[in-house]
């Protein structure tokens, strides 16, 4: 490109003397020349440490600036210099810039190719089917707790019809080393959240079909030991609250191990723990034989949204063809997934002041946020 030469040249003009010089490209272009010449040095001098000269977030919270709107960048400028929006740092950095200097380096950033991720999907958001996608990553699953999530193998708990959200949470605990099971924390270290969220769609979905009356225990015997636990497991185990397991049609085998486990607390879980410290093991067995004799039931809380559905909210506003000058959405799609993450609990949680994002971001979860910010992170811009 013919411009890079007379580019550098004023680049390092502005560097000595610190103000815009007259055009030295061609006369066709003038004042484009001029501002993105002029932001380019801001940009070196004094934020590429962090957004890179490229635009790239260098950091995994540091956002990328390449190709974003430019309305939207010098919004947040200001909102950082008036204090608005909060973070020490860039509010005293923005502050330090004049007017000009601001605008010149958002040209900047605005002007540069927007960063695709590596291994991008440029397919819409709309194409994906979380429950198909489930399945085929179930696949590697089937061996033990089978195809559909029925298990067959006593001491393998079944996952059919088990609670969405019960299951998203148990699959994260494994991940992250909170329960402590090598088979299933090896099983769950290359999975992201998306793909657990799928998963977890796939097997609530799915029909339990029960596991039959085991070899030990006598469920008449269990009956009344579960009193207690009908409260939260519900009745006869068939559980309506999202984050409290059904246990209703589990393997008995399973049952027993799990309670043992946070009897001694190898399993943690304090209100767990507290239920069954003064159950002797025999009793342990006949709640077990109690709860795998109950007919199961399919998954009956009221799903929340999947992240495919929150996303095809989101794109109203920040999809393809949404804008609104009215309102700058900024571009999303091959955001840096910790910056989303960040961004997205801050205005959850009231601290990055918004009145339209605050409202989209209520009622989601941590784990919500997280598979959102995965899914806009692995995009290609649109
Ligand atoms: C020390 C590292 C650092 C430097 C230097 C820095 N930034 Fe940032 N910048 C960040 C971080 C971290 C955030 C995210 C802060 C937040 O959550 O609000 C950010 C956010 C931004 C945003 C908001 C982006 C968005 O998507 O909402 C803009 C715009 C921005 N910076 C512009 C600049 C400009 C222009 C400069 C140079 C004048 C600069 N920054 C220098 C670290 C830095
Ligand atoms: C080699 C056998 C094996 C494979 C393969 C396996 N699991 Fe497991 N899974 C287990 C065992 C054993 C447990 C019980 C661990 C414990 O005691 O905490 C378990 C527990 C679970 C639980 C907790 C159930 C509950 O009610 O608390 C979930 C959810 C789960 N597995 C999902 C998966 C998914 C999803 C995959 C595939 C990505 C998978 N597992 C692959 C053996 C396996
Ligand atoms: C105060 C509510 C509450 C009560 C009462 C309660 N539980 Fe639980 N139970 C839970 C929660 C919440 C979990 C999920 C904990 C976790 O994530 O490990 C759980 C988990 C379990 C599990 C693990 C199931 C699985 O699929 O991994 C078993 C088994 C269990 N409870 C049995 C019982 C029994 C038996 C009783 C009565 C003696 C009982 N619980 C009483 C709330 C309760
Ligand atoms: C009604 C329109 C609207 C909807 C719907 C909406 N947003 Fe936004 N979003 C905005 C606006 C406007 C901003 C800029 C706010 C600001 O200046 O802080 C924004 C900012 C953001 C940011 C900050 C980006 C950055 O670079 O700092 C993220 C992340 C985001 N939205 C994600 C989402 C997600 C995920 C959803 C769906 C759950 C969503 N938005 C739904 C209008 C919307």
């Amino acid at each position: 490109m013919k411009l890079i030469v007379p580019l550098t040249i004023v680049t390092l003009l502005l560097a000595a003397c610190g103000r815009e010089q007259e055009p030295a490209a061609p006369a066709e272009q003038p004042a484009a020349v001029d501002s993105g010449a002029a932001g380019k040095t801001l940009a070196e001098g004094k934020c590429a440490n962090c957004h890179g000269l490229d635009g790239k977030g260098t950091g995994p919270g540091i956002p990328h600036l390449a190709g974003q709107k430019l309305a939207y960048l010098k919004s947040a400028m200001s909102e950082y210099r008036d204090g608005k929006r909060p973070h020490a740092a860039l509010q005293q950095l923005v502050y330090q810039l004049s007017e000009a200097d601001a605008a010149n380096v958002a040209a900047y950033y605005a002007s540069l190719p927007r960063v695709v991720p590596a291994g991008a999907t440029p397919a819409a958001p709309g194409d994906a089917d979380p429950l198909a996608e489930g399945m085929a990553a179930a696949a590697a699953c089937a061996s033990c707790h089978g195809a559909d999530g029925n298990a067959s193998t006593p001491g393998m708990p079944t996952l059919a019809g088990q609670h969405r959200g019960y299951l998203i949470a148990s699959m994260q605990a494994y991940k992250d080393g909170v329960r402590k099971d090598p088979v299933m924390t090896a099983q769950m270290a290359g999975l992201n959240s998306l793909t657990i969220q799928n998963l977890a769609i796939y097997y609530a979905a799915q029909t339990p079909k029960g596991r039959g009356k085991p070899a030990k225990g006598d469920p008449a015997v269990g009956e009344p030991l579960s009193g207690v636990c009908g409260g939260c497991h519900g009745l006869k185990g068939q559980s309506t609250n999202a984050q409290t397991p059904a246990l209703a049609g589990q393997d008995a085998q399973f049952l027993v191990k799990t309670m043992k486990n946070y009897r001694s607390g190898t399993r943690p879980h304090e209100e767990m723990k507290k239920q069954l410290a003064g159950l002797k093991d025999a009793d342990l067995e006949h709640i077990a034989a109690f709860y795998a004799v109950q007919q199961p039931v399919k998954d009956q809380v009221k799903p929340s949204l999947t992240s495919q559905e929150w996303v095809s909210r989101c794109d109203r506003c920040h999809g393809p063809g949404a804008d609104n000058p009215a309102m700058v959405a900024p571009y999303i799609e091959g955001q840096s997934s910790a910056y989303l993450e960040a961004a997205l609990k801050a205005y959850r949680d009231g601290t990055r002041p918004q009145s339209a994002m605050h409202a989209m971001g209520m009622p989601l979860t941590d784990a919500d946020i997280t598979a959102i910010a995965e899914h806009y992170a692995g995009m290609a811009p649109r």
